[in-house]
Formats: C-alpha cells, structure tokens, sequence
C-alpha cells in the first residue's frame, strides 16, 4: 500500500510536470521567431519576424516595428511585430501580394510581390529563394 502510494505521487510529479511544458510559452504569439509559420499554420495569411540584420540570431527579433503588406487589391494591411519580433495575420489579403514593406523612423525597406506570405520561407537561415537573409530593418 505505501509503495502504491509512493507510485502514485511519482506519477502525480510526472503528470504535473508534463501539463506544465503544455501550458509553457512555446505555443503562442511568441513562438519560433524566424521559422516559417505559415507551415503549420494554415490559418494564417501573412507571417515573419522582423530583425536588426540579416544574419541576427533567432532569439532576438525586434518588438513594435511597422511591417506593411499591400495586397493584390493594393489595400494595405499594417502589423506591429510583437515582443519575439513575431508579425502575423489571418485576414483575407488578396493573393498575389503587390509589396511587403518594414518601416522605421519613416525609412522604409521593401519587396516588391512576395507570391505569398509565408515571409519566413525564404528569410531565413540559410536563406532561400534569393533573400539575402532574415527580414531586416533598413
Ligand atoms: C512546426 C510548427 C509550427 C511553426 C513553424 C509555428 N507554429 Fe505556432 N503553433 C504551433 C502549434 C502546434 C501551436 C499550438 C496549437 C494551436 O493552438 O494551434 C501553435 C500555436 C500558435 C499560436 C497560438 C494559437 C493560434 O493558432 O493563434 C500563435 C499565435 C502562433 N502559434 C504563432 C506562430 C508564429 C507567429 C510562428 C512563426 C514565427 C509560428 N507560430 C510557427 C505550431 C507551429
Ligand atoms: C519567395 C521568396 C521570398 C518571400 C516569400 C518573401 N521574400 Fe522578402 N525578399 C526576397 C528577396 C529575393 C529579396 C531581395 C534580396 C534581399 O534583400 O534579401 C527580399 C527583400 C525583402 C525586403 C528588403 C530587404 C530585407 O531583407 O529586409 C523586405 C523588407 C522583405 N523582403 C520583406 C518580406 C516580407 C514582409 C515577406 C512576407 C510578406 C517577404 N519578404 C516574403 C524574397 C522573398
């Protein structure tokens, strides 16, 4: 009966300490800076991070930078990236995108039609289809 009791409380810290990585902060607004978001959320339409260089190391995205997405229709659709330099939207832009801007101080930087907006597909490390990297302020 006492070694039952001993099993159970061992579960019990197991249970505890697997709900807890659950509730932690990996799945949320702040998640994977840098990685292609749009890859397992389909929900999304546009998705990135936004960094001090090209090159920056993942874990240090800028947070309260101005990202602007014009769309086929050429409405503009502004985000703020968010503490993990995260920006994301589930708003219906219109496909292909015309032009994916970051601004700062009024300087702006920017692409012309990005197809689609999984910006992290190809700014990332090692980058691919021809960006020189992460997405960068000017
Ligand atoms: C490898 C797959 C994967 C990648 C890449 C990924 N996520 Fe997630 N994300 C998840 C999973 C799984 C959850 C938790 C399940 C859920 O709530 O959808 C989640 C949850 C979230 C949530 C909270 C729930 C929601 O759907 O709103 C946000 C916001 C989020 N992720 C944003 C991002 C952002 C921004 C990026 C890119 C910088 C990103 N994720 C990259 C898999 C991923
Ligand atoms: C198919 C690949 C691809 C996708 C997807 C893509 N870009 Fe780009 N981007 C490029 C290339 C190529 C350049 C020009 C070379 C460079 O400066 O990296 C560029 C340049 C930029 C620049 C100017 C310089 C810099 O790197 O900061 C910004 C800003 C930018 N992209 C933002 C975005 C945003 C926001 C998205 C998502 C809406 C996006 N890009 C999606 C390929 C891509």
């Amino acid at each position: 009966m006492k070694l039952f009791a001993i099993l159970a409380a061992i579960g019990l810290v197991f249970c505890l300490a697997c709900g807890g990585h659950d509730d932690d902060d990996k799945n949320n607004e702040l998640m994977a800076p840098g990685q292609n978001c749009l890859a397992c959320h389909g929900s999304f339409r546009v998705a990135g991070t936004v960094f001090g260089s090209a090159t920056a190391d993942s874990g240090s995205g800028l947070a309260g930078i101005t990202v602007i997405i014009t769309d086929a229709n050429q409405v503009d659709t502004t985000l703020t990236t968010n503490a993990a330099g995260n920006f994301f939207t589930t708003a219906p832009l219109a496909l292909p995108l015309k032009k994916a801007a970051v601004v700062r101080n009024g300087t702006r930087t920017e692409m012309t039609g990005p197809p689609v907006g999984d910006c992290n597909r190809c700014h990332t490390l090692p980058a691919t289809g021809g960006a020189s990297g992460r997405i960068h302020l000017p």
